[in-house]
């Protein structure tokens, strides 16, 4: 939500510069674009003032904006790519928003609550505004303190200390990046749940909503604490908390190489991240169990005796990362018998959830960053929970907030609709259910070691999926003008009908709805009329005999009403074939992991059914991959 970057490298003429702010800046927005695409903006630090230039829509309308008015060469930049709260998506709202006459500028992810008790206070003052954001209201504020408090005195802490003075009245979550002509080589940037990173380079220094803001750059990056401030110069960063004490960033190498955010010759970054896939899950699944089968999942340094005395988990998701966590719930209590709960994490804390010292958090998120679930661990660690984060982003807030992490290893995941990180976030909460059952004496060690020799077969089944694509590409070519889709399936094909209609909301725009095939006598029926697409996942016939026939009955059940029948069933299973128009075979597996296959049809079907329709699948309207604000 909001991508931003900040760079400082040294001033030209002095030592030789390396890049231009603009390169680096712009290249940085590309990579995080992900973040946000509503609008972009620009300001960089040259003969002694500020230049920006900004534009709603896509970073290209910023570019085209740039060739035809560009910006002098500069050492000093930040630069930022919105997903609008406060304002609509204008070029008046976007960053950066100026201040102290013009020599100020200012970039912003979050939302600032108290900002129309500032405006207000602002105004009185005889402060004019320009647009409706809450950020120009903090560009105000901080040019404010800089002018009229510290005199716009260098001496009186500059820039770094109207920030920390500003930080004291902002209330909300926010990262914020200023510059001021009058300091032409800093950066300075406040974090308050919200996230920012500094990239160190050699002679030059980075800021970034994650890693890949900078990874172009550098692999050394600094985690920041929450109320911190960094101001960087070309040759040191220097951390303080908001009133000023020094502090310190942890610093860790980033292990992952820039190619791996590239398309890798697909058109799309999300056709490409399918294709990752198999690798996806392969990684997640290396190196955490011996050749017998016993997981060490070291990363978990939960005390044993603690997991072993856990009575309830609760997974707390958003969006697809919840589905996986609705995956997970039938493998966890299967295998662990401990009840365990899905929630969604912005409905969590509202609710007065039950949750003690024995209760086991399980958050799952891509990002690491999403404000709703971050919020809900932090309340279920204040009423005593024990928390494992699930998430594919190092060094992101809700894994360091945790007392423990499973990673992911799914690889950058950039694609706003998330594909592989969410066969990732099943094999891993697989893994945690596994450790459980192995900690607790649920399950013998030989079954452990089956279900991983099962879950290790699983890359090479996807992978003979998407060799096999072209027939559920062709499909969604096919059904360019489909007006609504319907997903059905039972047990942890459920989750999976779900997902697959998330997937067509967020790249097609089409009306779709994932349904209980139990549920849908109980009224959903009532939608079908003839034509109508229903896809169908079917439970392996081989599984619970008596699943399977009921969801063939339900099959039967649509098609009589005159439904059009797509049905995603596994290989050797022909008893679907009669009342299927298409037929989608997967691989055998067990009922358990089948999610991990049956999965991958629908994605494959929303891509193909949207890119027919010309959508712009990486970053579907409307949407961010990292939704940072509540
Ligand atoms: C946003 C994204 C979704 C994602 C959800 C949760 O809404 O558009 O694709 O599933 O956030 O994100 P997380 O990073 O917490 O998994």
């Amino acid at each position: 939500m909001c991508g931003i970057v900040g760079y400082v490298g040294r001033p030209s003429g002095q030592v030789s510069t390396e890049h231009q702010a603009l390169d680096v800046v712009l290249e940085g927005l590309r990579r995080l674009e992900y973040r946000g695409y509503d609008s972009a903006g620009i300001a960089v630090v040259a003969d002694g003032a500020i230049s920006s230039r900004k534009k709603s829509g896509k970073l290209s309308n910023l570019i085209a904006e740039l060739e035809a008015n560009p910006l002098p060469a500069a050492t000093t930049g930040i630069g930022h790519t919105r997903w609008a709260t406060h304002g609509g998506p204008t070029d008046q709202n976007a960053h950066p928003h100026l201040s102290d006459g013009g020599k100020l500028a200012l970039i912003h992810n979050g939302i600032i609550e108290n900002f129309a008790e500032l405006k207000q206070e602002l105004l009185e003052k005889g402060v004019t505004f320009q647009s409706e954001t809450d950020t120009e209201v903090a560009a105000a504020l901080l040019g404010d303190i800089y002018r009229n408090q510290l005199g716009g005195d260098k001496a009186n802490g500059g820039l770094t200390k109207a920030m920390q003075l500003a930080c004291q009245r902002l209330e909300g979550a926010f990262t914020l990046l200023a510059v001021h002509a009058d300091q032409p080589d800093v950066v300075v940037a406040a974090r308050r749940n919200s996230p920012l990173v500094v990239g160190l380079g050699e002679g030059e220094n980075f800021l970034g909503s994650d890693v890949s803001g900078f990874i172009d750059y550098t692999r050394r990056a600094v985690e920041l604490g929450q109320d911190q401030i960094v101001t960087i110069t070309a040759e040191s960063v220097e951390i303080t908390d908001f009133f000023g004490a020094p502090a310190e960033g942890k610093e860790y190498h980033v292990n992952w190489d820039p190619a791996s955010a590239e398309k890798g010759g697909f058109p799309s970054f999300m056709e490409k991240e399918i294709h990752d896939q198999p690798d996806a899950v392969l990684q997640t699944l290396l190196g955490r169990s011996d050749v017998d089968g016993k997981l060490t999942l070291d990363e978990l340094r939960i005390d044993p005796d603690l997991l072993k005395s856990v009575d309830k988990i609760i997974v707390l998701a958003c969006g697809t990362s919840a589905y996986a966590g609705q995956v997970a719930k039938y493998a966890i209590e299967r295998w662990c018998r401990i009840p365990t709960e899905v929630e969604l994490s912005h409905e969590f804390r509202y609710r007065d959830p039950i949750v003690d010292a024995q209760t086991l958090i399980v958050s799952i998120s891509q990002s690491g960053e999403t404000m709703d679930t971050l919020m809900a661990v932090r309340y279920a660690k204040e009423q005593g929970a024990k928390t494992v984060a699930i998430c594919n982003t190092n060094g992101s807030t809700i894994p360091r907030e945790s007392d423990a992490v499973l990673y992911t290893h799914a690889g950058p995941e950039i694609a706003v609709a998330s594909t592989k990180a969410f066969l990732a976030q099943i094999t891993a909460a697989y893994l945690l259910g596994l450790y459980l059952a192995q900690l607790r004496g649920n399950k013998f060690q030989g079954e452990i070691k089956d279900i991983l020799s099962d879950l290790g077969k699983i890359p090479e089944k996807v992978q003979s999926i998407l060799d096999d694509a072209a027939r559920i590409k062709e499909l969604g070519e096919s059904m360019v003008d489909a007006k609504s889709v319907l997903f059905l399936g039972r047990h942890v094909g459920f989750p999976v009908a779900m997902e697959g209609a998330l997937k067509l909301k967020e790249l097609a725009y089409i009306h779709a709805e994932g349904f209980a095939a139990g549920e849908l006598k109980h009224g959903p029926i009532a939608l079908i009329e003839e034509g109508q697409p229903v896809f169908v996942v079917v439970p392996s016939p081989r599984g619970r005999d008596s699943l399977h026939a009921k969801v063939v009955s339900n099959i039967q059940e649509v098609r009589a009403r005159g439904a059009k029948t797509i049905v995603i069933a596994e290989e050797g299973d022909d008893a679907v074939k009669a009342f299927a128009e298409h037929v989608i075979y997967i691989p055998e597996t067990p009922t358990l992991l089948a999610p991990l296959l049956t999965t991958v049809p629908l994605q494959i079907f929303a891509l193909a059914l949207a890119s027919a329709k010309g959508y712009d699948v990486d970053q579907p309207r409307n949407l961010a991959k990292s939704v940072t604000v509540e």
